[in-house]
């Protein structure tokens, strides 16, 4: 993308300030607090040499792309649309291609179709993708058979095979994972742009397999109704919706590996404060969100919106003071609230939460991760996650959320175009046997692009039941 501004220059590694003073922020600042989940690099001058090559790498968003984002959840904040946050577990090097990509973006496109049609609200919509790329892990080590290696962090780091070279972590992969990112990006863009997501034809965003898909003629009604639609408010206003021909779409990752997220971390021409230019929407995983943590302080520095998982253990106490580090201003559209409680713990952990943060008056937008509490592990060794529990946690996020005068405001899954099975269950009720037949994810397991829409056509049908 070609602009005028020169978004992005570089400031290379800032320098952490001692002074403790609030305004003495700088993208290094996190480096004196205790930064978990972090790689362990053997050759610490190999690094300093990517990350000052890093440095001087371009951005791979722009400000104002953010700031408009950041608009866009204000608005979902104040209930006038939606949140879509979908995308692989992991991405790896090896899957950025234009297929992945473009099955990814199609399955995104049509549920947030089937959102906006139902919900009659516009959906904001963030793609896990385009620097998904490093993953905090149980475990720095991992033994097999006797043997004890580092853990695969994600394609940031190390690679997944298990041998001393491919899990020693490499620095070399940052730049590697930056390129990959630019080249996601670029492609998404120009997809967009060229009128893949135009709102005219839905057709093009048809995966060959759906058509022998269960929900193929409920999808198939729902993209005409549409199209009729389309073509009203074009009759009425007599001009065509040239609005409609091109979608927003954002991206987002956790931003877990520090070096790699001050290192684009950068000020821009006419824009007061810093911006962290890898991604519009970093988020703060569930292992990483203690206030007194590096994570938290690296993302108090920044002006991009933020997501913070909350997971079971989750305080009251540690949320207040969270969104009073990180949102101390209370603005509109900087924080998104992921619960990720699990069907058995959602129903207790929450009211008690959502009157807390009512209490602090700040905005928050509410958005429920119905894929990481309901995680679990067959008989045989297989990961997996069953689609009722992932349902019955999203459909009770929605009542309860109803119940405590607060608002769900959006979905954060893990999901893929691939004709995968790797979550069992929902309209063909793939079972346990079902799991070897096309288990490709190396981390979590994603709904597949049947069962990631028909998980859109139940928020809208939980949604159309409470009111
Ligand atoms: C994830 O989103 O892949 C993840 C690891 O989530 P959480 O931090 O909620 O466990
Ligand atoms: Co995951």
């Amino acid at each position: 993308m070609i602009t005028s501004e020169s978004d992005g220059m570089s400031q290379g590694p800032g320098k952490v300030d001692s002074s403790g003073e609030e305004n003495s922020w700088q993208p290094a600042s996190w480096q004196a607090w205790e930064a978990k989940q972090q790689a362990k690099y053997p050759d610490q001058d190999e690094l300093e040499n990517v990350l000052q090559e890093l440095s001087a790498l371009p951005p791979l968003v722009t400000s104002w792309e953010i700031l408009a984002l950041k608009k866009q959840i204000a608005e979902a904040q104040a209930g006038n649309r939606f949140f879509l946050q979908g995308g692989d577990c992991a991405e790896n090097f090896t899957e950025c291609n234009s297929e992945v990509i473009t099955n990814r973006l199609k399955v995104l496109l049509q549920m947030s179709l089937a959102l906006t049609h139902g919900l009659q609200k516009p959906v904001v919509r963030v793609g896990r993708f385009a620097g998904q790329y490093a993953k905090p892990r149980s475990s720095d080590v991992e033994t097999r058979d006797g043997v004890t290696l580092p853990s695969y962090r994600g394609d940031l780091v190390n690679s997944v095979e298990f041998t001393p070279a491919a899990r020693r972590p490499d620095p070399h992969r940052l730049i590697q994972g930056h390129a990959s990112s630019a080249m996601t990006m670029n492609f998404v863009r120009a997809l967009v742009d060229g009128g893949f997501a135009d709102l005219h034809h839905p057709e093009y965003w048809n995966l060959s397999w759906v058509q022998h898909s269960p929900l193929a003629d409920e999808f198939q009604r729902l993209a005409d109704s549409l199209g009729r639609a389309v073509n009203f408010m074009e009759t009425i206003s007599g001009r065509r919706a040239g609005s409609l021909k091109r979608v927003d779409f954002y991206t987002s990752h956790e931003a877990l590996h520090l070096h790699y997220e001050q290192a684009l971390t950068r000020t821009v021409p006419r824009q007061q404060g810093w911006f962290n230019l890898t991604t519009h929407f970093p988020w703060i995983g569930m292992r990483t969100a203690d206030v007194g943590g590096a994570h938290v302080e690296y993302f108090r520095g920044i002006r991009n919106p933020v997501g913070i998982k909350v997971g079971p253990g989750a305080s009251a106490t540690q949320l207040e003071q969270l969104l009073k580090k990180l949102n101390p201003e209370s603005e509109a559209g900087r924080i998104v609230l992921i619960h990720r409680m699990g069907v058995a713990n959602i129903e207790a952990r929450m009211p008690p939460l959502i009157r807390a943060v009512q209490d602090t008056g700040s905005p928050v937008l509410w958005v429920c991760d119905p894929m990481h509490g309901n995680t679990e592990t067959t008989a045989s060794g297989i990961k997996t996650r069953r689609f009722r529990n992932i349902m019955n946690e999203m459909e009770t996020a929605i009542e309860l959320h109803h119940q405590n005068d607060s608002q769900l405001g959006g979905a954060h899954l893990e999901l893929t175009g691939e004709n995968v099975t790797e979550c069992t269950g929902g309209a063909r009720n793939l079972d346990e046997a079902d799991l070897k037949r096309a288990y490709k994810s190396i981390v979590d397991p994603r709904l597949n692009y049947e069962q990631a829409l028909e998980l859109s056509m139940l928020i809208v049908s939980k949604f159309d039941k409470l009111t």
